[in-house]
């Protein structure tokens, strides 16, 4: 299987099998850096952060100087025609024809996607939104990997900003896939959105459960609120199992707890959004006293601002000025392989945990829009071009991911293709949670986000309609 011209858009691009390539040939580099150097010449990359950055983006550049190539670049929205109104997919394509690859950071979710289907050439992924950021992924595994020598079937604890910290979705998705149980730490209001657990209930085959603090003494809280554990094990269900708590389930000790920040820039700032971050949990000598931590590597993407007390740096356990450095290594492998200026040897046997799904896909004009306003296919600059689209996940409730930002929604109302044909009386429309609306194949399935909807296109409420 060959990498050269692939996208990175999201972790799920590489197989488990390709990560462990990639590291490979990371390790080979990082132990020969200069004589790296002409492995790249004459390409040019593009580096493109519509967000702030310091680690991904000097490290990129970084990395492709160190390969031989050369970089163009840009780092501000202001100072390109997108803010002249100009589409992201024109944007791409223009760049595609200066660039031999991209790397692009933006504020919108599915943004780079976007670029991916236009560009004509490789497009990697610096973080879009709160959605993934797989670069930063590779740098954790690709840490871990170093200090535990193996991915397999880890204890993970996943701490802070759990529902827009891009970093922790990319990096849940890896894990589950090496079969790892993870235990999530959300600070309060911060919970892991619930299309992302669900993905990792069905198609990670993980058994979630949630978990109570019962045994937690005031003193010395371990955790600021329940968490959400995910073991690899079968059956893979949902299971409130209210009497299992935290502390048991740390009790065979945690090989890395990874620490986020409070994501301010995805929050709308009020009062609210002040409280939740005074209650922001913060890791540091104390709590890592607990036996659970005592072989516990302490990783963190950076930047951070007070989750992480400054006195854990000169702990041995910290990691994170390692996983930063560790981006060098690791961008020249992932760059060097996707322009097809080296090979690696790629096993063909699945160690994933992961199922893949072939679900059917729902892209008519008429219908529903992404329910994420920071979605790509919600900005008026895409609309004129991009129809929104979705995977249909699920039938009973029946459920709608979009293909930008894996967003869910559920759609009120259906109809479908076949049954009218043409005629007039049979054009009818059905709640979605019906018997009836169920048996309707995925090719000629029709929604509505509301009664009017259906109605504005000439559809009549059927008898399966509550
Ligand atoms: N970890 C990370 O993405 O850092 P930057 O935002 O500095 O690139």
């Amino acid at each position: 299987m060959k990498l050269a011209n692939r996208n990175l858009v999201t972790i799920d691009d590489l197989s488990n099998e390709e990560m462990e390539a990639l590291f490979s040939l990371a390790d080979e580099m990082a132990g020969s850096i200069d004589a790296q150097y002409g492995l790249c010449r004459g390409k040019i990359m593009a580096s493109l952060f519509f967000e702030p950055s310091t680690r991904t983006r000097l490290s990129f550049e970084a990395a492709m100087l160190r390969l031989g190539g050369r970089v163009i670049s840009t780092v501000d929205v202001g100072a390109t025609s997108l803010a002249k109104g100009e589409s992201i997919a024109d944007m791409a394509r223009v760049v595609g024809s200066y660039a031999d690859i991209i790397v692009i950071r933006h504020p919108w979710e599915g943004a780079a996607r976007v670029v991916a289907d236009y560009a004509g050439v490789p497009v990697i992924n610096a973080g879009d939104g709160g959605h993934e950021h797989p670069t930063q992924t590779l740098c954790d595994l690709y840490t871990i990997r170093k200090e535990r020598h193996s991915l397999e079937r880890l204890r993970i604890a996943l701490w802070g900003d759990l529902k827009h910290g891009r970093t922790i979705h990319s990096l849940i998705y890896a894990l589950a896939r090496f079969g790892a149980s993870v235990l999530f730490c959300p600070g309060p209001g911060l919970e892991l959105p619930e299309h992302v657990l669900r993905r990792l209930s069905t198609e990670y085959k993980g058994e979630l459960k949630r978990c109570r603090n019962v045994d937690q003494v005031p003193e010395r809280k371990l955790f600021p609120i329940d968490a959400v554990y995910i073991t690899p094990s079968s059956p893979h269900q949902l299971a409130m199992l209210p009497d299992v708590s935290v502390r048991v389930e740390l009790k065979a000790g945690v090989d890395a707890l990874y620490v986020t920040r409070f994501q301010k820039e995805r929050h709308v700032p009020t009062v609210e959004q002040q409280e939740l971050k005074k209650k922001y949990p913060v890791v540091d000598k104390e709590l890592l006293k607990g036996k659970e931590f005592a072989k516990t590597l302490v990783m963190h993407p950076l930047p951070r601002v007070d989750e992480l007390a400054c006195e854990v740096d000169s702990d041995p356990r910290s990691m994170y000025f390692k996983q930063a450095a560790h981006g060098i290594p690791v961008r020249m492998a992932l760059i060097a392989i996707l322009l097809g200026s080296r090979e690696v040897v790629i096993s063909r046997e699945s160690r994933s945990f992961a199922q893949k799904m072939d679900y059917p896909v729902y892209r008519r004009d008429s219908g529903v829009k992404c329910c994420n306003r920071n979605c790509v296919s919600n900005q008026e600059t895409e609309t004129k071009y991009m129809k929104p689209e979705f995977r249909i996940v699920n039938n009973a409730p029946l459920t709608l991911r979009c293909i930008y930002c894996e967003h869910e929604l559920h759609p009120g109302y259906v109809a479908s293709a076949d049954w009218h044909q043409g005629k007039l009386e049979n054009k009818k429309y059905h709640s979605a949670d019906s018997r009836w609306a169920r048996k309707i194949k995925p090719e000629n399935l029709i929604v509505f986000a509301s009664e009017d909807e259906a109605q504005a296109q000439q559809f009549k409420p059927s008898n399966y309609v509550k």
